[in-house]
């Protein structure tokens, strides 16, 4: 029995299960096993390295999959940004149908641009007053992600239970909840606040068609959800990064410079958190090679299962839970 919402209509996908955009992990592989699992894969935009590459790759993408698929721009402060505007160009240019955007006011012109074109855009925000504000700009979807999720969770700290009963109030635009969602227990709890699907990020690197090194996958295995911690945050540009067990921890070196007496400079913590160094850590299989990003999620991994089975567990445990929960409904109570 499928489930049907707005996510699942709208984008032409059989469960409402998106894999956000990952840097470095939400490749083609990865994407088009999601798109053809029945959900929503998402290409990372900036991953590839340049506007022509993400097109190279969104093609290479279509050889895997006829299913749909999105591409992700975040748009991240930045002395030099990347030419948001050329990556947009090549996404309405290969006719991708849906975009994910995530970032602040630097990405308006972009999704004014993509809507222009026609592309239905789901934009991410880890706060109300920012998706009331994309709201304004015309998205088609919000994906609102909880202070649980990994990456950059921004610095209200407010939970998804919480975050998402306030969208239900607040915003009018449909949504999908973000962060800390990893099993069709949380997909069921996302449908009841309202959400018309799930957004998930953790989950999806622990999969077969993840490239990432096996070692890495393993370690998230053995992980728990006290395994992650967020660095950057006296730097006001938090980062959900993975401190896994039986490592050196780099994240947690860069903590604690960060709490010492006078706190640390950007430039002083920069080697220790270059993107270069975190793609080392999924191509090596050496968690200790830089910082990369996960979720509390670590501690719903047990196993490494391909995308297919992933998809169908949480959409299957998702319908039972939903049934289930809709016998405690009864016409007249006995008590
Ligand atoms: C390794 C990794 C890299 C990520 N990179 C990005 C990114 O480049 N852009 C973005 O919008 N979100 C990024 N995210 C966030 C995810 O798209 C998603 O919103 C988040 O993982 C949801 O939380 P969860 O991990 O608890 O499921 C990243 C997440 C992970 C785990």
């Amino acid at each position: 029995m499928p489930i049907e919402t707005l996510l699942t209509k709208k984008l032409g996908i059989r469960v409402p299960v998106v894999q956000g955009g990952m840097m470095y992990v939400g490749e083609k592989g990865l994407v088009a096993a999601v798109s053809n699992a029945g959900g929503l894969g998402i290409l990372t935009g900036l991953t590839p390295g340049s506007p022509e590459k993400l097109r190279e790759a969104i093609r290479e993408v279509r050889k895997l999959t006829s299913k749909p698929f999105a591409v992700n721009l975040t748009f991240l402060p930045s002395i030099s940004p990347p030419p948001y505007g050329e990556y947009a160009q090549v996404i309405i240019d290969e006719g991708v149908k849906v975009a994910e955007t995530a970032g602040g006011p630097a990405a308006i012109p972009v999704i004014k641009m993509l809507k222009k074109a026609g592309v239905f855009v789901i934009h991410k925000c880890t706060a109300i007053r920012h998706a009331q504000a994309a709201e304004k700009v015309g998205v088609d979807m919000l994906s609102i992600d909880g202070f649980e999720c990994a990456g950059h969770p921004g610095e209200d700290d407010i939970g998804g239970l919480l975050l998402l009963a306030l969208a239900a109030r607040k915003i009018k635009t449909p949504y999908i909840a973000s962060g800390g969602i990893g099993d069709g227990r949380g997909l069921a709890a996302a449908l009841a606040l309202g959400a018309q699907g799930v957004n998930c990020g953790t989950v999806f690197m622990a999969t077969k068609e993840s490239y990432i090194h096996e070692n890495i996958k393993k370690e998230m295995v053995k992980a728990d959800e006290r395994s992650t911690t967020h660095i950057f945050r006296t730097l006001h540009k938090e980062y959900s990064a993975a401190k896994i067990p039986s490592s050196k921890q780099v994240a947690q070196e860069v903590v604690a410079k960060e709490r010492r007496p006078g706190g640390v400079q950007f430039p002083e913590i920069a080697p220790l958190v270059s993107g270069a160094r975190g793609k080392t850590v999924y191509e090596n299989g050496d968690p200790d090679a830089g910082v990369w990003s996960s979720s509390g999620v670590l501690g719903l991994i047990e196993d490494i299962p391909s995308c297919a089975e992933l998809l169908q567990r949480m959409e299957q445990d998702a319908e039972r839970i939903m049934l289930e929960n809709a016998k405690l409904v009864k016409r007249e109570s006995k008590l």
